[in-house]
Formats: structure tokens, sequence, C-alpha cells
């Protein structure tokens, strides 16, 4: 008499017993044979079962987020260079605006090609090539203690906390023979940071332009900042006075042409008096002694 629990000479040196291979194929509904590669026949097997089936919703789901996060995070990677090089090429397009130098249709790297980029160490007011080869950011740069200092809350006009060491400037023609300065500015409009450029005749206190390239006030009211005819309002404004005091300043309302301070003055945005005044102070704050007033009047005493 042989017991169900009597084993063969096979099964006792190690052969599989045929039930165990009989409930692994049960396991994947008997339709998917082993191929020895585990995780592939585990998937297979779970593909193979019923649409109905809770790991085969899992498992398909599974399968779309990784299909879909290797093509978003190659295109991405992919697209960086491309993502850098429009970056670089709408700032240049930004810097021509706010001189005037940007015509319908024209090609931007040529229009460019006449502006030379320099490096201001704003605490010491001169041009400085330390930076040069280094990939800078200002607004970076601004968060990192190495590269910035805060600045004292009585002093914060623009409300920007904190002030990068370094700017960037842009001359339309060289550092020893131009016709215009460009300066980055920012400051604290009403909901957001307005991060602009401003353009100084190279008399340095006639302002060529304006222009915002990044704000997120409220289109109509403060968004207004970006309206052309508005923008254009700025055009031979006079940022300083004789005595060189910062004077410019986006008044409540609309400037009386007759006032003795009209040249000072620009309208202020209708609705928007948080916003203009965003603007006055942000402009104060960069072109007085904190931000570029002292590298304006090594200038000015070099004779620019
Ligand atoms: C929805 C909404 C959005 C606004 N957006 C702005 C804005 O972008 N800039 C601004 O200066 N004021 C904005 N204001 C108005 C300000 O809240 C505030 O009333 C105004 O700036 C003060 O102007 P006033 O001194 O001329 O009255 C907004 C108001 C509302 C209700």
């Amino acid at each position: 008499m042989t017991s169900p629990n009597d084993k063969s000479p096979e099964q006792k040196q190690g052969a599989p017993d045929p039930q165990q291979i009989i409930r692994r194929d049960d396991v994947s509904s008997g339709t998917a044979a082993p191929t020895g590669n585990g995780l592939l026949d585990r998937v297979k097997a779970v593909l193979a079962e019923p649409n109905d089936s809770t790991h085969k919703t899992l498992a398909v789901a599974l399968i779309m987020c990784l299909a879909c996060s290797i093509v978003v995070a190659g295109a991405a990677v992919m697209l960086r260079p491309m993502q850098e090089t429009n970056a670089a090429l709408d700032r240049k397009r930004n810097i021509l605006a706010v001189a005037g130098l940007l015509q319908p249709g024209e090609d931007i790297e040529k229009a460019f090609a006449n502006v030379t980029q320099r490096m201001v160490d704003l605490d010491t007011g001169a041009f400085t090539d330390e930076l040069d080869g280094v990939a800078y950011v200002q607004y970076v740069a601004a968060r990192d203690p190495a590269l910035s200092e805060a600045i004292p809350k009585d002093q914060d006009i623009a409300g920007i906390g904190r002030r990068a060491r370094y700017a960037e400037v842009y001359l339309v023609g060289n550092q020893n023979d131009f016709t215009q300065i460009i300066l980055p500015v920012h400051g604290l409009g009403l909901w957001s940071t307005l991060y602009g450029f401003v353009s100084l005749d190279s008399d340095l206190k006639t302002i060529e332009g304006l222009k915002f390239y990044d704000q997120k006030e409220t289109p109509g009211l403060g968004g207004e900042v970006d309206n052309p005819n508005w923008r254009a309002k700025w055009k031979g404004k006079l940022a300083y006075d004789e005595s060189g005091e910062v004077r410019i300043q986006v008044i409540k309302g609309v400037v009386d042409e007759n006032s003795s301070a009209a040249a000072y003055q620009v309208d202020g945005l209708a609705g928007a008096s948080l916003t203009s005044r965003g603007v006055s102070q942000l402009l104060r704050y960069w072109l007085d002694e904190q931000g570029f007033g002292t590298f304006l009047e090594n200038l000015r005493q070099q004779g620019a």
C-alpha cells in the first residue's frame, strides 16, 4: 500500500512537484508560459488576466504612468537647450524694445550686435570682469548670501528684501561711446514683483524707455504697465534733477504739463495706484545710491 504522502525517488531527489507547477500556472490563469525572466513573466501573466481584474487595471495604469514620465522627462531634457536659446533671445528682444531699437520683423541677433553687455559691481559702482565666463542670473544671485546682501527694512522701498552685488547692464554702442544704457530693475507692485529694464540716454538722466518683461498685476489695472500707450509716456522724462536727486515718479492722475515737475512725472495707471506707486518706488531704489546711483555717478565723472 502506498500512502498519498509517499514520494517517488525523483521527487525525493528534488524534482519539481507537478502539483506545485499546476498551482503556479493557476495564478497566471494558465495562459502564460514561464520564460525564466521573472519580472517579465509576472507582467505578462498579469496582463493576460481578464480586463476586470484589479491587478491588470493597476498594472496598465502603472505602465502608462511610466511611459508618460519617460516621454515627459525625455522631452524636457531634449528641449532644454532650445528653451535656453529662446529665453536668451527673449531677453535681447526686451532690451532692444526698451531702447526703442526693435523694428517689426527685424532680426534680433542682428539688431543686438551693436549692444555691449557688461557686468557692474554695485558696491563699487564700477564695471567688473570678475564674473566673466560665469553664468550669472541676478535674481538667483539675490537669494545667495555670498552674492547678495539683505536690504535694511527702512531702505527697502522697492520691497525686494535682498540686493545682488552684481548686475548686468547693456550699452547701445560700447563702454566708451554709447547712446543708451539699459539697466535691469525690479520691485514689488500690488500682487507681484515686476521685472524690467529702464533705458537712459547717454546724458544718464533722460529716460528712453521702461519695459517690464515679467509681472503678475491684474490685467486691465496694474497689468497696464505693459500697455504701449502708457509705456510711450516715459520717453523723454527726466530721472534726475540738476542736483542729481532721483525725481522720476508715477503720479496719481494726469500730469499737468504746465507744472514745473512735469518733466519728472508720468500719468498714473487708472484704478491701479498701488502698482503705480510700486513702479515709482522701484525706479527710485535702482536709480539711487543703493542701486545704480554710484555707478551712474562714476560714469558722469568720467564724462560719459
Ligand atoms: C480684483 C482687483 C484687482 C486689483 N488689481 C490691482 C492691481 O493690479 N494694481 C493696483 O494698483 N490696484 C489693483 N486693485 C485696486 C486696489 O485694490 C486699490 O483699490 C487701488 O490700487 C487703490 O487705488 P486708489 O488709491 O486710486 O483708490 C485691484 C482691485 C481689485 C478688486
